[in-house]
Parts: structure tokens; C-alpha cells; sequence
């Protein structure tokens, strides 16, 4: 009997959606390294022909995915950027299989130094630029701080609007569960027929 849950919380279901989209050789995107778990995971779904590109805007963030690929040996298929997200066409200009965004702060790090709505955005709207046909975006969202609030409220605005003609866009949100717990946005780029 598989004992396993499918929809514990959003970045459970985030990761078994990586599973379901991702094939060894694949390009992707985690425009938000933090300590490198979701950087590390992808890098063992796209396997060493595969390319993982990985932005954070703080050292301490480098400094602690760096050491944790190096454990794993992922350095080589992976490419990390001290940079801001929103200049992912700086560093990319091919198209990735997939980019996820697991938004707010640093655990254990400085609260204080969080994503934004305004830079999110612009950043998700050069993410579906770049996004190949059947391609996936996935935005784990914290409602649960004010600031957190505000980019899932503006997330919904602007991917709400997304022609359902080129994407399919799905939120998930544990609706049973108490104190804010974090939700999933997935958008899809829609492959013609
Ligand atoms: C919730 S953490 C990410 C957790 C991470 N994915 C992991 O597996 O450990 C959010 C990260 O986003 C980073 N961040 C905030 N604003 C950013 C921006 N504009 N561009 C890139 N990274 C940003 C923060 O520094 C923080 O490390």
C-alpha cells in the first residue's frame, strides 16, 4: 500500500509537479535559492546533462547552496547567480522546461530581506518569455506576513488576465488548514495542438 500523501502542503505538490513535468537533459530555473533544497532536487530530476540556473540576491544564500552541491556533486550542472530575478534574461537566453519561485524570506535568515510584487512580476513576465511549450511556471506563495500578502494578491491579478489561449493557470490552497499556510501557483504554457 503506497502510505504516502500527495498534498501535504504547497511545496510538497510543487516538487511532485517537478517530477511529473521534468525528463534528464532539461534547462530550469530556481529564480529563488535560498539554502539550495529546490536548487539540489532539480538538479537530480534534469541529471548531469541538465542545467539548473539559480538566483538569490544574498551571499549568504550562495555561500550555503554552493557547499551543499558541491556535497551532492551538482556544482557542474548548475549555474548560480548572485543577482536579482527580475534580470533572468541577462543570464538566459534560451528556453527552460520549467522555473519555480518559492517566494518570501531566507528561514533562519534576515525577514527583513524579502521577494517583492513589483520585481516578482517583472520577473515572471520574462520567465513566460523564455518558457518552452508545455513549459511550467510554479510560484509557492506565504500569505501569512503582509508583504507576502500583497505579491500572492498582485500574482493573481496579473496571471488571472494570462490568455487561456497560450496558458493554463492553476492555484492550490489547503483550505482546511490553520495559520495562512503557503499556496501554489502554476502556470503552463499551453502546447499548440
Ligand atoms: C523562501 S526562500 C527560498 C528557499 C529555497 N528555495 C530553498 O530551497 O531553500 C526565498 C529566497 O528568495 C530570495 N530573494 C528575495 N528577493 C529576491 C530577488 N529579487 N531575486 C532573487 N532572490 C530573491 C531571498 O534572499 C531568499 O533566499
Amino acid at each position: 500500500m503506497n502510505t504516502k500523501n500527495t498534498f501535504n502542503n504547497a511545496i510538497e505538490i510543487s516538487k511532485t509537479i517537478c517530477k511529473l513535468k521534468l525528463s534528464k537533459g532539461d534547462t530550469v530555473v530556481d529564480c529563488t535559492m535560498g539554502n539550495g533544497n529546490d536548487t539540489a532536487f532539480l538538479c537530480s530530476l534534469v541529471g548531469d546533462k541538465g542545467k539548473v540556473y539559480a538566483f538569490d540576491i544574498q551571499e549568504a544564500a550562495i555561500i550555503n547552496t554552493r557547499k551543499k552541491l558541491q556535497e551532492l556533486n551538482f556544482l557542474e550542472r548548475t549555474e548560480i547567480i548572485l543577482d536579482d530575478h527580475q534580470f533572468v534574461d541577462k543570464y538566459i537566453q534560451g528556453y527552460v522546461k520549467l522555473v519555480i519561485f518559492n517566494l518570501g524570506y531566507l528561514p533562519r535568515g534576515d525577514h527583513g530581506i524579502t521577494t517583492t510584487k513589483e520585481t516578482t512580476i517583472v520577473a515572471v513576465q520574462k520567465c513566460l518569455e523564455i518558457l518552452e511549450p508545455n513549459g511550467i511556471i510554479l510560484l509557492v506563495t506565504y500569505t501569512g506576513h503582509e508583504n507576502g500578502k500583497l505579491e500572492k494578491e498582485a500574482l493573481d491579478r496579473y496571471t488571472s488576465k494570462l490568455s487561456q489561449k497560450d496558458y493554463n493557470v492553476v492555484n492550490i490552497c489547503l483550505t482546511n488548514q490553520i495559520n495562512n499556510p503557503a499556496e501554489l501557483i502554476c502556470v503552463e504554457r499551453v502546447c499548440p495542438k
